[in-house]
């Protein structure tokens, strides 16, 4: 189970930081019959919106209708879902709330779904919470006018490191405060994101700095991303990519995983022949070392990618990180270990360090010696990975 599941807030007085909101959302619910019927709880990533929708249901003992992008297209199956939570009503005697979750992602991907949404606020019985990451893209208008706005704001620093030291405790775990700090600071306000990291480098053997750069390297491959996919492909396109810190492959890999949460149809088709071709000329480099190559693999992954649509794209898609990213990280950090001990032999005995790497198998060998170790001052870590057997 990930931490932000197992310590998701169950009642109103577990949500940090939004006190505000969570005063104003307890109204909306008391005054449900003569106010407005919807509520939009609007902010960045991670600061509780849907946490607290789903609160407020627990705590009005309501149940909880979760409508999605492709429900509000249908008209039929909308109907066909809201049809038992009207007609139970008489025998249940329970309250109901209708949740339509990351709103923002429908009016990008759908036409007919925003109009379904906003007669289904006119004529439902019940309280529509709706969250938004971002609600001022144009076409949010008509539902900014009809529903309330909450807005949830980024959790301060503070709120996020006693959450992560509140998570400590219960798990028997110890992190360093230092590192606690960073991810804190990492985290700018998102405290989903700062529980995974914390999650993510307390599995680690030692748990260390390392890796927690991988945050900001996010959040420049998200833009990056979102440069690409939605905007209009011009010369600037062919740079996006250059001020993110990562290699070619990596690169791939987040395209790779994100065209379909972007494009469908011929977009969709020519945005793989674009990422197909990026892999030909991969397979190239790679025969003929021909590193010129290059150019052409980046060429068409930013701008060739781009301008696989018809049209600039609007509203917010949360990017995917590949499944794949995670394996090439913890196979760097393997490989970490094999970099700094090689890198140590070479200037001792005055190769060059791409030798030193090669050469690997026979310096572990006679990196045995005791003596040697000692003379080339290894560190504990690097000792450990000598010694740990070849799998
Ligand atoms: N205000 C908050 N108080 C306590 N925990 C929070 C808060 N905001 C986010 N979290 C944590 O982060 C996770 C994700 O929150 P979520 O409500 O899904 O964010 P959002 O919908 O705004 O992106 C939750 O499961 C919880 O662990
Ligand atoms: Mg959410």
């Amino acid at each position: 189970m990930t931490w932000t599941e197992k310590y998701r807030p169950n009642y109103y007085e577990d949500i940090k930081g939004q006190d505000e909101a969570v005063k104003k959302i307890k109204e909306f619910i008391i005054n449900f019959k003569s106010g407005k019927k919807a509520l939009m709880l609007h902010g960045p990533p991670g600061t509780g919106k849907t946490t607290l929708a789903h609160v407020t249901a627990r705590e009005s003992e309501s149940e909880i209708f979760e409508l999605n992008a492709s429900d509000l297209r249908n008209k039929n199956k909308l109907q066909e879902i809201l049809k038992p939570a009207i007609e139970q009503k008489s025998l249940l005697q329970q309250g109901k709330i209708i949740l339509v979750d990351e709103v923002d992602g429908i009016s990008a991907v759908d036409r007919g779904g925003l109009g379904e949404l906003l007669s289904l606020i006119d004529s439902s019985e019940y309280p529509v919470i709706i969250t938004a990451n971002d609600i001022w893209n144009k076409k949010l208008n008509p539902l900014r006018k009809k529903a309330e706005l909450v807005q949830l704001k980024e959790i301060s620093y503070n709120l996020v490191k006693d959450m992560m030291i509140h998570i400590l405790r219960k798990e028997k775990l110890f992190i360093d405060n230092e590192i606690l700090t960073k991810i804190a600071i990492n985290a700018k306000g998102d405290l989903r994101a700062a529980i995974n990291d914390l999650q993510t480098i307390s599995r680690t053997e030692h748990p260390s700095l390392i890796g927690l750069d991988e945050r900001n390297k996010e959040t420049d491959i998200f833009n990056a991303l979102k440069l690409v996919f939605k905007g209009k492909p011009t010369k600037e396109t062919l740079n996006v990519f250059n001020s993110v810190n990562m290699n070619m492959d990596e690169l791939i890999l987040w395209v790779e995983e994100n065209i379909p949460s972007e494009y469908q149809g011929e977009e969709l088709a020519k945005a793989y022949d674009a990422l197909s071709k990026v892999d030909v000329f991969k397979g190239r480099i790679y025969k003929q070392q021909y590193w010129r190559f290059l150019v052409y693999e980046n060429i068409l992954l930013s701008y060739g990618i781009s301008a696989s649509k018809k049209d600039i794209k609007t509203g917010f898609t949360s990017y995917k990180k590949p499944t794949r990213i995670l394996k090439i990280w913890l196979n760097n950090q393997r490989t970490a270990k094999k970099k700094s001990i090689s890198q140590k032999y070479a200037r001792y005995v005055h190769v060059g360090h791409k030798r030193a790497m090669n050469e690997f198998p026979i310096i572990r060998n006679i990196l045995k010696n005791p003596d040697i170790r000692q003379e080339l001052r290894l560190t504990e870590e690097e000792i450990a990975y000598l010694d740990k057997p070849l799998t």
